[in-house]
């Protein structure tokens, strides 16, 4: 089978002009009135062909907007590739990773082996040097991710690997950005290894085989440990949820338990975090089927639990000095003779009951389960990530995941994890208002609310299994796959979540 794309990210020292190299990219701030001396010396050589592209309007400088010249031997490099950054005002760290991605998206696309970066040099004596290698070496691997291992017959094939090199004719520049390029190298790939088990089909990735994929990913890591458990251990652990929407399909449930331990010590005082995702390997709805349309797109239903697994693994090679959990409870929501239906009062692990009026509300159902394992576990602080409601996607689109969570300090934790990794949320609110509509008459809950506010009736449903534990949610249905491509990635998974969670860890102990 085809191996997904083989980058790798270095830094090179070059006059910008002379640098030997397939494709040569630079940024472009649409405001700006003059090109700055870079743009400068290189529109000399082209004999004005970067001001001319300008001048005609094809190119801006607008933000996800590029060019690409050809250089004819002017320059060292065979192609120039001109990558919007709009205002500069505006222009963040994830400007950059997206031009990166940009470039990266385009140089596959053209089966070009070889870019040299030079995005970074207008926005250096802004941005922290470490954090722009960091966020520059994630987005070639964002932007050169593509998802083909079942192509056989492709007609236009694409190169095997990627080489990005970030230059500068400074040498201290480039060692200053040198120490963010490691983590970024590993958090680009987990977040490309996310993307590929998140679009692997329901019948490549069902319950069992996502739990071999997360015993896979503790390979050759002490710190790193899973624990499976099967429909056995789960009739015995009296996980109902986990059982009841796996109940309906003949690949049965799992309860993948990840288990960091750092070989160093942490600080004291640091917490014990869990991370949860939902990893419904496919949600038909059950007895209360989903319509056919855009149903394929609920392979996708288990893009939580795998943001988790490649959060923790990240975490683990990055050896951060924090006990963690990740917490991933599979199933697959199918209708049959023997799936849970409406109606049915379900029995969780936590002793709680709940009455099933929806078995397409099948997430919560499984997540009520891992919620109050963590809590069993005396976990300190509780991250829940999953594609969770229709709603969420309707209150905000496919720009900001929802968050709800019981600890503004949590929430402004994650806002500025959110705002460090370019993948944004937006806090929603949670609390007694929607528990109230959850109430039942003859269990503890119901598993669905009124017909408003889902998103929110949803989270609360969670919140009720936490107890006085710290705890946030990320609702992220919709932010897991592009339906199209977009400039800066392939259609598809997104990988949504995995910098997200590993920058609240970074964050939280004091890693850049
Ligand atoms: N997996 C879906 C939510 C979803 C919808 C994710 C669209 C991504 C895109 C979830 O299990 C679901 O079906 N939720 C229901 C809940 C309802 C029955 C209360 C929904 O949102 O309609
Ligand atoms: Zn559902
Ligand atoms: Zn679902």
């Amino acid at each position: 089978m085809k191996q997904i794309i083989s980058v790798d990210v270095k830094t090179r020292k070059a006059e910008l002009t002379r640098c030997q190299t397939d494709m040569l990219v630079v940024g472009r701030f649409s405001d700006a009135t003059a090109p700055d001396e870079i743009l400068r010396k290189l529109d000399d050589k082209l004999g004005g062909a970067i001001e001319r592209l300008k001048e005609l309007g094809d190119f801006t400088g607008k933000a996800k907007t590029h060019a690409v010249l050809y250089t004819n031997g002017k320059i060292g490099a065979q192609r120039l590739l001109l990558v919007g950054l709009g205002d500069r005002g505006s222009a963040t760290l994830d400007t950059l990773r997206k031009a990166a991605a940009i470039a990266a998206n385009r140089a596959v696309e053209l089966k070009v082996g070889q870019i040299s970066l030079a995005l970074h040099r207008p926005l250096a004596d802004r941005l922290d040097a470490a954090a722009v290698g960091r966020a520059i070496a994630e987005g070639v691997y964002y932007g050169s991710y593509r998802y083909d291992e079942y192509v056989t017959e492709s007609e236009n094939g694409r190169l095997g690997s990627l080489e990005a090199q970030i230059v500068d004719p400074d040498a201290a520049r480039l060692k200053s950005m040198v120490p963010g390029i490691a983590p970024g190298v590993v958090i680009g790939r987990m977040q490309s290894h996310a993307r590929t088990l998140a679009n692997r089909p329901a019948n490549v990735i069902n319950p069992p085989a996502l739990a071999k994929a997360a015993r896979d990913l503790t390979r050759g890591l002490t710190t790193l440990r899973c624990t499976i458990y099967d429909e056995r251990q789960l009739e015995a652990e009296k996980m109902g949820g986990i059982l009841a929407v796996g109940s309906g399909s003949q690949n049965k449930p799992r309860f993948i338990i990840l288990k960091y331990t750092p070989a160093k010590k942490p600080a004291r005082g640091l917490p014990t975090v869990a991370l949860v995702g939902k990893a419904v390997t496919f949600d038909s709805g059950g007895i209360s089927i989903k319509p056919a349309q855009d149903m394929d797109q609920m392979k996708l239903d288990k893009s939580g639990g795998i943001a988790v697994m490649a959060a923790m693994k990240a975490a683990a090679e990055l050896e951060l000095p924090v006990h963690l959990w990740g917490l991933v409870p599979a199933a697959e929501n199918l209708p049959s003779g023997s799936s849970y239906r409406p109606g049915d009062i379900v029995t969780t692990y936590s002793g709680r009951t709940v009455e099933i009026l929806n078995t397409d509300a099948e997430g919560r159902m499984i997540l009520c389960d891992a919620l109050a394992f963590a809590v069993r576990q005396k976990c300190d602080i509780i991250i829940d990530i999953a594609t969770l409601t229709g709603a969420c996607l309707v209150a905000l689109g496919t720009y900001n995941a929802g968050l709800m969570s019981n600890n503004d300090d949590l929430v402004k934790d994650l806002q500025k994890a959110a705002d460090d990794s370019g993948e944004s949320i937006w806090h929603l609110p949670s609390g007694e208002e929607y528990a109230e509509e959850m109430k039942s008459k003859i269990a503890d809950l119901k598993n669905i609310g009124s017909r408003w506010g889902g998103a929110c009736t949803a989270a609360t449903f969670l919140q009720q299994f936490v107890g006085e534990t710290k705890w946030a949610h990320l609702d992220i249905a919709g932010m897991d796959a592009f339906a199209s491509p977009v400039a800066y990635a392939a259609a598809g998974s997104t990988g949504f979540g995995v910098r997200l969670l590993i920058t609240y860890l970074m964050n939280l102990v004091g890693k850049k």
